[in-house]
């Protein structure tokens, strides 16, 4: 048996090696590792994986490709999960499990394996993705099937098999970082009423140890994708980085939030992602002035199915399909800049433009050039009032 395994260099992936060869007769195990942008060397990781007992070991620069064709969709649509969470996990998963599948086909594999749990959103990602994309492969969720249930176990079991421990002084946190974000969970926040300690940021300085005063910033965006920082043009991987680095210094892009799960429980999950805030704020202005008043309306609830099945693991299907398409057609005119102030811990608007803006100075100011009819509003009032104008009639004859 061939199975190609997800491999990120952490203590659970790495026991999984030798733990899939001895429970699955002496398997063949091929890793996989995709850079999303984690700050991680996926060389480092790949020989770590070929040293631990894979044949062969797969690496491969997915920022691009993340960004492009996940990330930017749902930074278009407004995806945010439960009004807050800008699903930068939930939206790796569905890349990496199609990378799994498209190393499996090319190795010859029978099965993929990741390192999910079993109580988490990742496993329902993973392999609905994987049941989409390849469902001649089998899925193994070794988490969910071994007896190595503590960290302690899960040393010991490295430690006979003389598997290297991560160097780094474990913390009791559960980690997941792309360039999109950071989610961390476990320890101390488990406690809904405790507050996330000092040290599980990473992405965000502490607001207190921002720059004194503040910066502005302008981004520019075409057809809702953002291009160009301060008018340079930018690619879309460098894009993100500098305004991670520029907002994160600020503070900016902390959430705290308790979330429903897939599975049925509520979790408590700190998040960051400082491009993220900032990109969806802007995007978010710009639609303002250049989407017509149905239309803006109509984008919010699209924009929380579409967070909602990213968040629930259904990307590679048709509705995620078809709400794309309704969202790209909103966007052919969400062209233009806004400019963002940036200060300890706060991102604020202080102005936006477009040429496809249906802001109408005219229309709406209160100075001189009015060209707003007035006299029209009486007759406006008298059929848009007319059926609250008889409820209220019939209301006062029954006295009610
Ligand atoms: N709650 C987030 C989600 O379901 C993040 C999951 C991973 N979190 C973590 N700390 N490892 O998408």
């Amino acid at each position: 048996m061939k199975i190609v395994c997800a491999y990120s260099g952490g203590l659970d992936t790495s026991c999984m090696i030798p733990w899939l060869r001895e429970n699955y007769g002496g398997a063949d195990i091929v890793t996989y590792t995709g850079d999303l942008g984690q700050g991680v060397d996926v060389e480092a990781i790949r020989s770590k994986a070929l040293r631990t007992g894979a044949s062969r070991a797969f690496v491969d620069d997915l920022r691009e490709r993340f960004v492009g064709e996940f990330i930017f969709p749902a930074l278009r649509a407004g995806a945010l999960y439960e009004g807050t969470y800008p699903l930068h996990t939930a939206l790796g998963r569905p890349l990496l499990a199609q990378r799994l599948v498209e190393v499996a086909e090319e190795v010859g594999a029978d099965a993929i394996a990741h390192g999910c749990t079993g109580k988490g959103n990742d496993q329902v990602r993973f392999e609905v993705a994987a049941q989409c994309l390849g469902p001649h492969l089998k899925v193994i969720a070794p988490l969910r099937e071994w007896e190595l249930v503590t960290r302690e176990m899960e040393i010991d079991y490295a430690l006979a098999r003389g598997i290297e421990l991560p160097i780094t002084k474990a913390k009791p946190y559960s980690i997941d970082e792309n360039i999109w974000g950071c989610a961390i969970e476990c320890g101390e926040m488990e406690n809904l009423w405790s507050e996330p300690p000092a040290d599980v940021w990473r992405m965000t300085k502490d607001p207190s140890a921002a720059p004194k005063g503040s910066t502005e910033i302008t981004i520019s965006y075409e057809a809702g994708l953002p291009v160009a920082l301060d008018g340079e043009v930018l690619p879309p991987v460098t894009l993100l980085e500098r305004l991670n680095q520029l907002a994160g210094d600020y503070g900016i892009g902390r959430m705290d939030m308790v979330e429903n799960r897939v599975v049925g429980l509520k979790s408590r999950e700190v998040y960051e992602g400082p491009a993220a805030v900032v990109l969806h704020m802007a995007h978010r202005e710009l639609e303002r002035i250049v989407l017509d008043r149905a239309t803006s309306h109509y984008k919010a609830k699209i924009a929380q199915d579409f967070a909602t099945l990213i968040y629930d693991g259904l990307w590679f299907g048709p509705l995620r399909e078809a709400l794309q398409a309704f969202v790209e057609t909103t966007q052919q005119h969400v062209t233009g800049d806004v400019r963002v102030r940036l200060s300890a811990g706060l991102a604020r608007i202080t102005g936006r433009r477009s040429p496809f803006s249906l802001y109408d100075d005219g229309l709406a100011t209160y100075s001189d050039g009015d060209t707003f009819d007035r006299t029209a509003a009486v007759g406006f009032l008298k059929l848009y009032g007319l059926s609250y104008r008889t409820w209220g009639h019939v209301r006062r004859q029954r006295g009610s």
